[in-house]
């Protein structure tokens, strides 16, 4: 069975992505063709031509609010480098139904929460604000609702008194470097069985 070709979206520092690259062994049923950022200063890019992956920005500001015009742009790296399935990771832009529609089924994010708790931003203040115990990360697949589209795995934490959202927020980015590749590498070989990781912290 030939490699899927892996384009991996970014808009900052690239955390997620590096640990998608370092996952991508020879033995593993995807291969990175392209890291592709909204913001041409992205930390990630220099990370990921630092490992000899191709990297590509397309900075959406210049087209303000007109949604399409920048997808198109978008497209236009993803479709020169093959790729035929799409990781978002730390991808801070909202993508229309246009977009995400001809990549369903072939598009994968990463969300801070155990959805369908705390769709959107401020996960881990949501989280403590509700007093919850446990909180983790989600990956999905992408539809065009905001993290709304089918599970694929889920990294639970116990929250640990004193926490704060950035305390907690950095111990869920560390379950993230582990549930994404567990995810990537059993969707890439066709599996879609759920991944569930629990912290023993
Ligand atoms: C992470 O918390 C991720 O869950 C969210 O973006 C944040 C930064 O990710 N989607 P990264 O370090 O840029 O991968």
């Amino acid at each position: 069975m030939s490699k899927r070709k892996l384009a991996i979206l970014i808009s900052g520092g690239g955390s997620n992505m590096l640990a998608l690259l370092d996952s991508m062994g020879a033995d593993h049923p995807a291969e990175p063709v392209l890291v592709l950022s909204n913001d041409p200063q992205a930390a990630g890019l220099a990370r990921a031509a630092a490992r000899g992956i191709p990297v590509a920005a397309v900075d959406h500001r210049p087209f303000g609010g007109d949604r399409a015009a920048f997808e198109a742009a978008l497209s236009a790296p993803i479709a020169a480098s093959g790729a035929d399935l799409i990781c978002l990771a730390g991808f801070m832009r909202v993508l229309t139904e246009g977009f995400v529609s001809p990549w369903d089924g072939r598009m994968l994010n990463i969300h801070p929460s155990l959805l369908p708790k705390y769709k959107g931003l401020h996960t881990h203040a949501r989280a403590l604000a509700a007093g919850d115990t446990d909180h983790g990360c989600t990956v999905h697949g992408v539809t065009p609702l905001l993290d709304d589209g089918p599970i694929l795995g889920q990294a639970r934490l116990r929250v640990a008194a004193g926490d704060t959202p950035d305390t907690l927020a950095a111990r869920v980015l560390k379950l993230e470097h582990q549930l994404y590749p567990a995810v990537l590498r059993r969707f890439a070989a066709g599996d879609e069985t759920p991944v569930f990781l629990d912290a023993q912290d």
